[in-house]
């Protein structure tokens, strides 16, 4: 079953070279951030390019359950009226996050300083993640947390009456703890301070900036420490969501394994925290180009130009990286079974904790698909069979995973018999328009398992 509703396979054909323009979706998460710092301002934030994927709608839906008025004007185009720092309401109902780790860990930390009781739950993902790591660093500010075995949703969240302001390094490199706890050092006084030894995404600093708090950044022999003076007022804004380089991933990575391809992708974020892939992509050889470099909404963006001008080869990525290409080890990995050689990826161990054990969803599913890999718990190595050569004809399991399902359907547009996964349903909480783009480029996905 799928998180919503019923599975639905899908299967992905042989197809011809690619060819066309892809207007990518909106950053997940900057429309998460968005809409939880509109939701924590005065006044009215205007929103444009909103993601409209089922994450961020639960997101949205949740800042409505703590009394900000959240408002859709027309495709993309959102605005929040925010209750203020410190003037979330408690929620009536369970906060119901769906899939999404970033929506409620975000929205944890953002009412973990404020006296009300949330209780949380999500998907059968979601609820088998491991919360302990954002709510181990809220209990410092004074909250409260109630989950099941191993930190694990449903849990209730009690925030601090009393909160008091935190000095934090991060155990794990992730954005999304660092962003719990620098929401919630909003509404503790005095400074809250966050050390992280390798960057991760850096929106919530941008965005924090942008509403007008007081956040300083410094880079130290421990790390980045970031402080944040709590107490501010924030102040609305107009809010351009860049497309995501996460979703850009799967157009990009599939023009570069079908043969004769040829796709562009304007608009997309070329925030350096972010832009792993693309540069283990030309590493690997990839023909891209990053075309009329700006400015939008705060974040570097660019126009990509992906050819296919033939075979990738495999590559070792640094575990450095892995922090700015997290969430596209999967499409990386699908994309290195079509290049010559052999490609390690390796300190990927956070890839075993996000919506699947990504490490085993993708060797288990390319194992089915004929391509030879190894693993550890802190790596991926994939053996490429170059882009003619993938055997394909396997069912996969998406494992209520989007990323999971996309991989796999790129990778059934090369490969010699049709790749199915068992469900897309997932797909639609962060790339709705997934399927349609996808076959205007000339991609041959068909429902079902055929
Ligand atoms: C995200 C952070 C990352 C990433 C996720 C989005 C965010 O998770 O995988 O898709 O928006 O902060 P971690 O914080 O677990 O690395």
């Amino acid at each position: 079953m799928s998180a919503h509703g019923p599975a639905t396979p899908m299967t992905a054909h042989r197809s011809p070279a690619l060819r066309g323009q892809v207007d990518s979706p909106g950053d997940k998460s900057v429309s998460h951030r968005a809409l939880i710092l509109g939701a924590l301002a005065v006044g009215r934030t205007q929103i444009t390019g909103l993601l409209e994927g089922q994450d961020v709608l639960d997101t949205a839906a949740a800042m409505r359950a703590f009394g900000a008025t959240v408002t859709r004007h027309g495709p993309g185009a959102w605005s929040v009226e925010g209750v203020g720092v410190g003037g979330f309401a408690e929620p009536e109902q369970v906060i119901d996050c769906g899939n999404s780790g970033t929506g409620v860990r975000l929205i944890m930390g953002a009412m973990a300083t404020t006296a009300i009781t949330v209780t949380f739950t999500g998907d059968a993902s979601l609820n088998s993640r491991p919360m302990g790591r954002v709510t181990d660093p809220l209990a410092l500010f004074g909250a409260r947390a109630f989950g099941r075995s191993g930190g694990r949703l449903p849990m209730t969240v009690i925030g601090a009456a009393d909160p008091v302001p935190v000095r934090y390094a991060l155990p794990v490199p992730s954005a999304q703890v660092k962003s719990a706890v620098l929401l919630a050092g909003l509404n503790a006084p005095g400074a809250t301070v966050v050390i992280e030894a390798e960057p991760t995404r850096d929106h919530t600093e941008r965005m924090l900036r942008g509403f007008g708090a007081e956040l300083t950044v410094e880079d130290t022999p421990e790390g980045r420490v970031i402080t944040l003076q709590g107490q501010p007022e924030l102040r609305p804004q107009t809010v351009a969501v860049p497309r995501d380089p996460s979703s850009a991933a799967f157009p990009a990575c599939a023009a570069l394994m079908v043969p004769g391809s040829e796709v562009t992708i304007p608009g997309v974020s070329r925030n350096p925290t972010r832009d792993g892939l693309y540069r283990t992509l030309v590493e690997m050889g990839a023909d891209i180009a990053f075309e009329n470099p700006r400015e939008e909404g705060g974040e570097p963006v660019a126009d990509l130009r992906l050819r296919n001008s033939g075979p990738l080869h495999g590559v070792t990525v640094p575990p450095d990286r892995a922090a700015s290409m997290i969430d596209e080890y999967p499409i990386l990995a699908a994309l290195a079974a079509t290049a010559q050689g052999t490609t390690v990826m390796r300190g990927i161990r956070e890839l075993r904790v996000k919506e699947s054990d990504r490490i085993d969803a993708m060797a288990r599913g390319l194992e089915a698909c004929g391509v030879r890999v190894e693993e550890t718990e802190d790596s991926l190595s994939v053996h490429g069979c170059g882009a003619e050569d993938i055997e394909g004809g396997a069912q996969v399991q998406s494992r209520l995973d989007h990323r999971i399902a996309m991989s796999f359907l790129c990778l059934g547009l090369v490969s010699r018999r049709a790749i199915t996964v068992d469900d897309a349903s997932p797909i639609a909480t962060s790339f709705p328009a997934f399927e349609a783009l996808m076959t205007a480029l000339g991609a041959d996905l068909r429902h079902g398992t055929r």
